[in-house]
């Protein structure tokens, strides 16, 4: 591995069928779903940027062009609120056009998130990178993907945020089994995907971001389709540890699992409810509910 532990691009899968979101995903990415008034793959995007990224890499398929649009200038807009002089909104969405460099992969056929990873590869040129999957939100004093850069430096291996589920929950994750060399820092023992409820190693469940070094490509080539038929990046990560350590991370901050109706809807009224402008209004309008 390269000396250089300085971690700057990111890839961020965005590939997937999003199918616990249909009809809504039908003909428009989950990762567009808006949080409040921003889509998803933004608030991931603007974690990135503030942890010192400077590179992303989106991981997209069949369906996925508004990601593009939305990352991209568009003149016509620029101009209709420039004439209507609405320059705060022609701000932000100049904002968001100049935010990154923004590359874009195709992924043929969704055929896991592992596959997807795979196809970063070229992109990635050899250097260790985030991954950073939008439908996990982390809202945190510090980004979730700097915290996990600093945990990187210090142990120069793989780093895997985990977050704490309830024993029901178990069975919805990847779940590992560690030993905690510091506080919130676990050297990985082994990983298992989905545990059937009591069989769970511990209730540290891995979530949508990873600091992963070049070597995991080699892993998920050799890694052979799981679960219904798609490259998991958990078995290639239990691969790449037979090879050298990988730690587990547990992030400060709070998860939401927009990928998820239940979650979505979670963070849609807590970030609501923190909204400078709309928040007042919707906190009378959930007490007006209670009633
Ligand atoms: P998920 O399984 O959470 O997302 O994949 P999904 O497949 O889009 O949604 P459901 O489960 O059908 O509702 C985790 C992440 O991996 C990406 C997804 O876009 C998501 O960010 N992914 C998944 C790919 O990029 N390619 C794939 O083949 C599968």
């Amino acid at each position: 591995m390269k000396t250089d532990e300085t971690v700057r691009k990111a890839v961020f899968p965005a590939a997937g069928l999003g199918t616990r979101f249909l009809p809504a995903t039908k003909a428009s990415p989950k990762e567009m779903l808006p949080l409040v008034d921003k889509p998803l793959i933004q608030y991931g995007v603007e974690e990135a940027l503030s942890s010192g990224i400077e590179e992303i890499v989106v991981i997209t398929g069949r369906g996925k062009r508004a990601i593009e649009d939305h990352f991209d200038v568009s003149f016509e807009l620029e101009h209709e609120l420039r004439q209507k002089r609405k320059f705060k909104l022609l701000a932000e969405v100049e904002r968001i056009s100049g935010m990154v460099d923004f590359s874009y992969i195709r992924q043929r056929n969704a055929l896991g998130l592992g596959h997807a990873i795979l196809c970063a590869e070229r992109a990635v040129n050899g250097d260790p990178f985030a991954v950073i999957l939008s439908d996990d939100i982390i809202d945190s004093k510090v980004p979730a993907t700097r915290q996990m850069m600093k945990v990187f430096k210090k142990y120069k291996d793989p780093v895997i945020a985990i977050c704490e589920v309830d024993e029901a929950s178990v069975s919805s994750y990847g779940i590992i089994d560690g030993v905690e060399v510091e506080e919130g820092v676990y050297q990985i023992r082994d990983l298992v995907e989905k545990p059937a409820p009591g069989a769970a190693p511990s209730n540290l469940a891995i979530i949508g971001r990873y600091i992963l070094t070049p070597d995991i490509f080699d892993a998920l080539r050799r890694t052979k389709p799981g679960k219904g038929g798609e490259i998991q990046l958990t078995d290639g990560l239990r691969d790449l540890m037979a090879s050298r350590p990988l730690y587990a991370f547990k992030f400060k901050g709070t998860r939401y699992d927009a990928g998820d109706k239940l979650g979505f809807l979670k963070a849609t009224v807590e970030y609501a409810l923190r909204d400078k402008e709309l928040g007042p209004a919707f906190r009378e309008y959930l007490r007006g509910l209670k009633k």
